[in-house]
């Protein structure tokens, strides 16, 4: 089952894969309880629930749109929180089921020219982990997953960074997919894709003096 905002990219996608999509938008609680009901009535019990909807943030907290900072904290964070409550019933129904969050490497290093996704993210990242200590006892195992960098539509990544080395670490989603299969199947609970970026995640806990440094060197154009 896909569930997104655009129609015709859903259609085509489904009618590859041979399964059902529906219509939601996650920053809007009102969508997503909907989609919910229209989702559930005819599917009781969900054993996989996957939190993948993000949009990105490509400025600081000073030069992004009002508009934009509310818009990502929506989308990421609350989205997220949305759907796990409004599935929450169907998940329970299966007895044991999954959860997989897609949060970001950003969500556990403070990147200054991203920082209103940086933090967006980093509230997903307390979201999944204190939910996977909620759910757990109730049968349902949450996963994070932390991508690093990811070529994709909405995320391009080859174009936007500026750095020759940095460029070299973008990996493809086909990646990111089969790590999300693995964290279900091997009960993972929170885990980097590729699994270096989690040095990067202990650099900013040990010195984030150091990372504030490397970030503003390396990191995305403003
Ligand atoms: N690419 C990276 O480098 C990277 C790195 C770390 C983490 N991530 C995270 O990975 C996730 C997937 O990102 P991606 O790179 O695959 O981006 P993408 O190519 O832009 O895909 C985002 C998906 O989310 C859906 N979406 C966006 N806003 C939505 C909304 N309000 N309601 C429902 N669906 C919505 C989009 O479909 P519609 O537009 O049709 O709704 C699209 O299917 C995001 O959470 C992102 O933050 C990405």
């Amino acid at each position: 089952m896909l569930l997104a905002r655009r129609e015709d990219r859903l259609r085509a996608l489904a009618d590859e894969l041979g399964c059902e999509f529906d219509l939601c938008d996650v920053a809007d609680r009102a969508s997503v309880d909907a989609a919910a009901a229209r989702v559930t009535s005819r599917h009781r019990a969900i054993r996989l629930l996957v939190n993948n909807a993000g949009i990105p943030g490509r400025a600081g907290f000073v030069g992004m749109e009002p508009e934009r900072i509310e818009e990502v904290m929506r989308v990421n964070y609350l989205g997220a929180v949305w759907c796990l409550r409004a599935f929450l019933p169907a998940l329970e129904a299966s007895g044991r089921s999954d959860v997989v969050n897609i949060v970001s490497v950003a969500g556990t290093v403070a990147l200054a020219p991203s920082g209103p996704y940086s933090a967006s993210k980093h509230a997903e990242l307390a979201f999944s982990r204190a939910a996977s200590g909620e759910l757990r006892g109730r049968g349902i195992h949450v996963h994070t997953v932390n991508p690093g960098f990811v070529e994709t539509e909405g995320f391009p990544q080859s174009s936007i960074l500026r750095s020759a080395l940095l460029r070299r670490l973008v990996v493809g989603p086909e990646q990111v997919a089969r790590h999300v299969v693995d964290v279900v199947e091997r009960d993972k609970r929170e885990t980097f894709v590729p699994a270096w970026y989690r040095a990067a995640a202990v650099a900013q806990a040990v010195a984030p003096g150091v990372v504030a440094r490397l970030a503003n060197r390396f990191g995305y154009r403003p």
